[in-house]
């Protein structure tokens, strides 16, 4: 279920995760693999300040591949570590685990120093809705989670899930919202189903989709949609001109819209990325 979200919305749920964030030790940011940024809440920085952090990018089984080691390359510059993963996975609990230790390596260390006993790492999940937060605590909690029971100051009605000796995670992620005022960042979110379908016109999000699907990944296209090289010549709305005779919709374009979207989206069109480090890394340099 997508929130619609309202400034009332907002602040409390940027209220909630601050509450609770004292209670962590480290925060796992979950994005789609398929929008590194385009998924990401533009606040969490000012939200989170300095906790320490894993960018978790989801979906990877979903996501082009060669771009998301991009990706991974582009925030380990940017100072910030990083994990691909599949939360549909059973490996994906050892990834994790192996992964938030590593980034709090340093303090672990100087606990064991000062003799403070060794204890589960403590975590908060948060990302805009449907980045798979669910699918991932599911996935940690595994069939033998224990419940450890309320720690006095956590949310009421919190619980801390162990999903193994080395980590327990807040039961309830924080959930934020989209930078959906940016109008490129709203299509991304629609086409990949991120943002309820109403918000933004299926005509709108299938001219953005085959535009890009036909200069990025124009094969698939051609496969798909049983083309040729010289139909990669039309705009994007001739081909959905074209396509949707061709397939026997008559002149039902929101009937192509919704054969594409949902092609797009069971990856029918292959694993694909629609956020490319190119078009980030510019936008970078002016702001330093
Ligand atoms: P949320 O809590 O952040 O809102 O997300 P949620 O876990 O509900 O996941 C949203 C959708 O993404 C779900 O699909 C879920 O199955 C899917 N998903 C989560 N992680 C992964 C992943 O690593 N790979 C793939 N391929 N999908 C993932 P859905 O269509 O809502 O339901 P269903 O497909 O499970 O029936």
């Amino acid at each position: 279920a997508t929130i619609q979200w309202f400034p009332g919305h907002m602040s409390k749920a940027r209220r909630q995760v601050q509450e609770n964030l004292k209670y962590v030790d480290i925060v796992f940011e979950l994005v789609d693999a398929r929008l590194p940024i385009s998924s990401r809440n533009p606040m969490l920085g000012k939200i989170i300040g300095d906790k320490p952090r894993l960018m978790i990018l989801n979906k990877k089984d979903l996501a082009d591949e060669k771009l998301s080691i991009e990706w991974q390359n582009y925030f380990r510059q940017e100072g910030l570590n990083s994990l691909l993963i599949d939360s549909k996975e059973q490996a994906t609990v050892k990834k994790v685990t192996a992964a938030a230790k590593n980034v709090l390596a340093d303090k672990i260390a100087r606990d064991k120093e000062r003799g403070i006993q060794e204890r589960a790492i403590r975590v908060m999940v948060i990302g805009i809705p449907n980045v798979g937060k669910s699918t991932l605590l599911n996935r940690l909690a595994g069939k033998k989670a224990a419940q450890v029971g309320n720690r006095p100051g956590v949310t009421k009605g919190q619980q801390w899930i162990r999903s193994n000796k080395d980590l327990e995670i807040l039961d309830t992620p924080g959930i934020l919202w989209p930078k959906f005022e940016d109008q490129l960042v709203g299509l991304k979110l629609a086409l990949t189903g991120a943002i309820k379908d109403d918000l933004i016109p299926k005509d709108e999000i299938t001219i953005y989709g085959l535009e890009y699907f036909m200069t990025n990944y124009p094969n698939e296209v051609i496969k798909r949609y049983k083309l040729t090289d010289a139909d990669m010549e039309l705009s994007a709305v001739d081909l959905i001109i074209y396509l949707t005779k061709k397939l026997g919709f008559k002149d039902d374009y929101d009937r192509f819209y919704d054969l594409f979207i949902k092609d797009v989206r069971d990856g029918k069109l292959g694993k694909f990325t629609l956020d490319r480090v190119i078009d980030f890394e510019s936008e970078d340099e002016e702001v330093e």
